[in-house]
This record gives structure tokens, sequence and C-alpha cells, in this order.
């Protein structure tokens, strides 16, 4: 009798233990999959861009003195600029996408400062998968396919931002955009809590245009010959400057557009004509980057390569900063 009680409590505690050797497991197991569970994203985001963490940091003081140290002549812009996508970046909740007009003439730095705004919410900048720079020319060339482009541009809006609220859209040469293409983003700009179940509010759309151009160079060019300085033009007065009517010409791309016509642009930022004493800044910039000795001579050599206007008083280069490299390699060659 007393064997076959041992003989139980032998099978008994063997199956206990057991039992409990299959809890422990279970156990452990469940901790490393649901700890792996947890842990799979975040190693995936450690390599792959992800909209968060170290991808998604907005730098505000770096991209206060990158403004400040890299773009020249442009007081307005980095004012303006800094004031509104911080100011939009900091509310948790904003009202509505953010949407800038950068607009004056050709290469006095719109696409420059577009670039970096994005190197400064974005670790990769304009490589990052969120960002979308649309180029008129080359995205949609044809007046006749406007319908597919539309279609297609609110695939890409509505795609990236599903993807990653902070998206950041860019649109080049806005005045060669097909008529009536650019109304599709209405819905995203305006004040909606979501279209179709996305929201779009903290989004940033800026537009770049050469409208307006011809207004704020006379603007400037007055202010000049009445001999004042360049850093005392105010926003307030170039704002007058910016006649809404120029946004509807038929050749600007907004022409009718419902964005201006709804007031659905936040900021019309005015790029100033540069002046030769810029010119030398870019150019200086230039030599530094390529490692190049840099003397007033050197300067002054490339800075008499450009054409400036008008004719007669000679203030404004004609290409702003954009053909400085260029410049700076043949001067140097
Ligand atoms: N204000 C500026 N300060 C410093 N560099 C500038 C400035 N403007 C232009 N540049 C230099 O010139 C290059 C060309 O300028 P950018 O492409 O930004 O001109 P843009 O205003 O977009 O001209 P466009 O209307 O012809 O497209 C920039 O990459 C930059 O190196
Ligand atoms: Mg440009």
């Amino acid at each position: 009798m007393a064997r076959v009680i041992k003989l139980v409590l032998l099978l008994t505690s063997l199956y206990a233990s057991q039992i409990s050797a299959f809890v422990i497991e279970s156990f452990i197991g469940g901790a490393i999959i649901s700890s792996s569970l947890y842990a799979a994203p975040k190693i995936y985001c450690q390599f792959t861009e992800c909209c968060r963490g170290k991808w998604i940091a907005p730098k505000i003081t770096g991209l206060q003195s990158s403004l400040q140290r890299r773009v020249f002549g442009q007081h307005l812009v980095t004012e303006t600029v800094l004031k509104a996508v911080t100011g939009h970046l900091k509310n948790k909740s904003p009202n509505k996408a953010l949407a800038l007009s950068f607009n004056g003439w050709t290469g006095s730095g719109k696409n420059f400062v577009s670039k970096i705004i994005a190197e400064h919410i974005f670790r990769k900048g304009m490589d990052s998968n969120f960002v979308h720079q649309i180029i008129a020319t080359h995205d949609y060339p044809h007046q006749s396919d406007v319908e597919y482009y539309k279609r297609q541009l609110r695939k890409l809006v509505a795609g990236s931002v599903s993807k990653c609220s902070r998206s950041l859209f860019i649109f080049d040469e806005m005045d060669k955009m097909p008529i009536g293409l650019i109304d599709i983003l209405k819905p995203y700009l305006d004040h909606y809590p979501d279209v179709g179940k996305i929201d779009y509010r903290q989004s940033i759309f800026i537009f770049l245009s050469n409208t307006g151009g011809h207004l704020i160079n006379n603007a400037v060019l007055t202010h000049w010959k009445e001999g004042k300085k360049r850093e005392d033009l105010k926003i307030k007065h170039m704002d007058k400057v910016i006649n809404l009517g120029e946004f509807n010409n038929k050749g600007s791309g907004f022409w009718h557009s419902s964005l201006i016509e709804k007031n659905l642009m936040d900021y019309f930022i005015p790029f100033m004509p540069l002046e030769r004493a810029h010119i030398k800044m870019c150019a200086k910039a230039d030599l530094e980057q390529k490692g190049h000795p840099i003397t007033e001579l050197v300067l002054n050599n490339v800075a008499d390569e450009l054409l400036y206007f008008p004719d007669d008083l000679k203030v404004f280069s004609q290409s702003g900063c954009k053909k400085i490299s260029s410049k700076v390699d043949y001067v140097m060659g």
C-alpha cells in the first residue's frame, strides 16, 4: 500500500513539474514574442525611415540659424518663413495645413529655402519619402491631361499624408502648372478635421513661382532709389505690392484658383532681387564649399561675369545667384 502511495505521489509531482515547466516556458515564450512584437518596429525604424523618432524631429534653432547664415539678402523671407513654419510645427493641433507661396525673381532662393526647411524637419531632407517636389514641366507637362494629373496628385497627397501626417509638398514652377490642377488641393488646405478619414492639418504645402516678381522688383528698386536701406522694407509694404490680381493672370497656374479666392494661402513670401553684394556672398559660400582661397579680386571677377538690371543703374542680378557655381568654376578654372 505504501508503495502505491509513493508511486502516486511521484507521478503527481512529475505531472505538476511538467505543468509548471510548461507554464514557465509559455510565460517566457509569450514575453519574448510580445516583446519582439513591440521591439520589431523600433528596430525596423532604426534603419528605415519612419514617420516618427529621429526621422522627423523638427530642429527649430537649426532652421533659424541656417536661414540667417545661409540665405543672403532676404530678411523678409527669413523672418516670415521662420515664424510661419515654427508656429505650425509647435502647434499640436493646427486648424489647417500650412500653405506658403514663395514669390519672386529667378535665382533669389525659393528652391534653396524650401530645401533648408525640408532639411530641418526631415532627417533625410529632400530625400525623405514624406517630402515631395512636384515640378510642373516635368510631372504635369500637358494641359490636355489635366484630369489624369488630378487623379495622380490626389493619390500622391492622400498616400503620403496617410503614411505621415507631417508630409511636405513643394510645387515648383507654379507658373507652368496646368490650369485647374492645383484646385484639387482645396479640401486638403481647408479647415476640415479630416478628409476621407485622413487629417491633413499637420502637412505643409509650398508653392514656388515668379508670379509678382516684376512688382516686387519695382518696389525694391523704388526703395533703393530713395536711398533707403533694404532691411527697412517691411512685409506689410510688400504684402500690398504682391497684387492678388497677379495670381489671376492666365499664365500663373493659380488662375481662378480656389486656393487664392478662398484665402487658403497662409503667407505670400516675397523674394527680393539680389544685388551685387549678395552675388559676392553667394560666390564666397561657393568658393568656401569647393575649398578655394577667397580674395576680393576673385569675388569681383565672379560678380563681373553676371548681367545686371535695370540697364541704366545695374543694381540687381538678372539671374540672381543661380549661375554662381558655374561662374566660380569658370573664374577659378
Ligand atoms: N538668397 C540667397 N542666398 C544664398 N544663396 C542663394 C540665394 N538665392 C539663390 N541662392 C543660390 O543660388 C542657387 C539657385 O537658387 P534657387 O534655385 O533657390 O532660385 P529660385 O528662386 O528657385 O529661382 P527660379 O525662379 O529660377 O526657380 C541656390 O541653390 C543657392 O545656392
Ligand atoms: Mg526655382
